[in-house]
Order: C-alpha cells, then structure tokens, then sequence
C-alpha cells in the first residue's frame, strides 16, 4: 500500500472559471523524496495544500477524486490528525510564523497535542539542532531574517515529528550556501529517520541531486512523473513550460552527450563526462 495516493485529484477554487488541479495520479511510498517543480501558476502551492488539509478545512473548493493517506481519505481526517502525520511548510514563511519568540513557535504544535513539558523541550532542542539553529531558540520572531524564518519553519514542523514533511519553496529566501544546507538536513531525515518528503522547489540543481522522484506540473496537469535523469533529459519539452534544466546537465546536452543515461545531474557526474570527453 502506498503512504499517499492521489486519484483522478481536480480542484477548483471557488468562482475560479478554470480547475487549479486537474484530474492528478499520484503514488508516493514511505520513505520516498519526491521534489515538485514547474511553472507559476501551475498548481503546485495548490497541490501541497490538499496533502496538509488546509484544502478543504480553511480553504474552499470543489473537488473530485481521491487523496488516500495510509488507507483512509484526506478529506475525512480532522486537522489535529492530519497535524500528526503532515509536518507543512508554506511558501511564505511571514505568514506560517505566529509566535513572538522562536522557542514558542515550535512548542505550539506539541503543545497543541498534549506533549508532557519535557518532551516537549526535547523535541524543539532536537529540531532546532537538525536544522542548524540552536542560537536561535530565544530570539524574538521579529528579529529574524527570511533565510532565519524559514529555517525556524521547518525546525517547527520537524517538532511535531510527522511522517511526511510538504515543503513549499522552503528555501526561496535563502543563498546557495543556505539551500544546500536545507537539502542536507532534508536528505538525512529522509535517509536516516524514514521521513518522506515533498518539496516543492524551482531550484533544479538540488532537485536532481536529491529527489527519487520528480513530478513536473503545468497548467495544473501532472505532465511528468519520472526519475530526475529521465526528467532532464526531455529538455525541449522542459524548456516549453519553463522549468529550469541543471547548468550541468545542459552543458552536457552542448557537448553532445545524446544517451539520456549518462547525462550528469550534479557538478560530480558533471567532472567525470567532461574527463571522459577530453580523453576522446
Ligand atoms: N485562493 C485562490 N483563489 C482562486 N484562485 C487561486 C487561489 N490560489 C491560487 N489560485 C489559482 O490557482 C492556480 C494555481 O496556483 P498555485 O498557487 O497553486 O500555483 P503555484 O504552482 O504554486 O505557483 P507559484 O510558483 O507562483 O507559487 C493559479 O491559477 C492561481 O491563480
Ligand atoms: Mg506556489
């Protein structure tokens, strides 16, 4: 049985002429990382919104089809439920932060909960050390930068220690140096605690790096649902709809490495087919 399964999925905002999501299938298993990329607009915030159930408890709409989490539907899980299994984090992280001091922030879920105190103190020492920001912990929330809060929405729903963790563009606010420390952190939960992820994500160079699995999303259409070296290599139709192919993996595709199979994905694989050229 497959940990989340989307079925014949479409939704339509309320008074919207067009569906955001369209008729989507989808399988994710335990353990899984799968990274969501595509255009603006293509549904994508949309779609993590309906595995968190802020669609339909705070957020409108008609729907048809199915999302089965662990067996049972989605829609017909309370949001305390949903809170135990979904760790979210949204795309703006201005309004994901509610609490004045960084440590209130991440106790609100457990509290939330009913954790004893001390666990609960463990777990935000835990998820704060994970995501690299123990210094944080009694910063006023106001005080921290974007990179800083984003971080700290994470480390918030890592607290509540979910199955899945859906990330919405975690790391649109923070430098190279800081997004790749997120898709580490991300990839040892994933790898050493069992967490699946799903990450939406424009940043495509970290995707092919990390992610078992991509969907591509266009008009609210799943028009990809493949591993990332079959992803990139299908470059005229990526660049149609506007997504971002690895700097590497474009270069690659100049120099004329044809066969789908060796196309490097990471700046690694990128230096052993540049060798193998040269030595030609
Ligand atoms: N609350 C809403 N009411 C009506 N339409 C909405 C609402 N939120 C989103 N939409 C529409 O649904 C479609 C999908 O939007 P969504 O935010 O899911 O796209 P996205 O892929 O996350 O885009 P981005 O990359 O810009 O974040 C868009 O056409 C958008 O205008
Ligand atoms: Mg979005």
């Amino acid at each position: 049985m497959a940990l989340l399964e989307i079925k014949n999925f479409s939704f339509n905002y309320p008074q919207s002429p067009q569906p955001a999501l369209k008729e989507i299938n989808a399988r994710v298993g335990k353990g899984d990382f799968i990274g969501i990329t595509g255009p603006t607009g293509a549904g994508k915030s949309t779609l993590t919104c309906c595995l968190n159930g802020i669609i339909p408890h705070f957020q409108a709409g008609k729907y048809q089809g199915t999302i089965n989490l662990q067996g049972a539907s989605i829609f017909d899980r309370s949001t305390a439920q949903l809170s135990r299994l979904v760790g979210s984090v949204f795309q703006d992280p201005e309004a994901q932060i509610i609490s004045a001091e960084v440590e209130q922030e991440l106790a609100f879920g457990p509290e939330n909960l009913g954790f004893p105190p001390a666990e609960i103190k463990k777990r935000i020492g835990d998820a704060l050390e994970l995501v690299g920001i123990p210094e944080l912990r009694d910063r006023p929330t106001v005080s921290l930068s974007g990179g800083e809060k984003q971080r700290v929405a994470i480390a918030a729903a890592l607290a509540m220690l979910p199955e899945i963790l859906v990330l919405d563009e975690p790391t649109s606010e923070l430098d190279p140096a800081g997004t790749d420390e997120i898709f580490r952190v991300l990839n040892l939960l994933n790898k050493k605690q069992g967490i699946t992820v799903i990450i939406v994500e424009q940043k495509t160079e970290q995707l092919a790096a990390y992610a078992d699995r991509l969907l591509v999303l266009n008009e609210g259409r799943i028009v990809i649902d493949a591993e990332p070296w079959q992803v990139f290599s299908r470059r005229r139709e990526l660049e149609e709809i506007g997504v971002k192919i690895p700097q590497v993996t474009r270069l690659a595709g100049m120099l004329g490495g044809n066969d789908s199979y060796t196309l490097p994905l990471t700046v690694e694989q990128g230096y052993i087919f540049i060798e193998r050229i040269l030595r030609r």
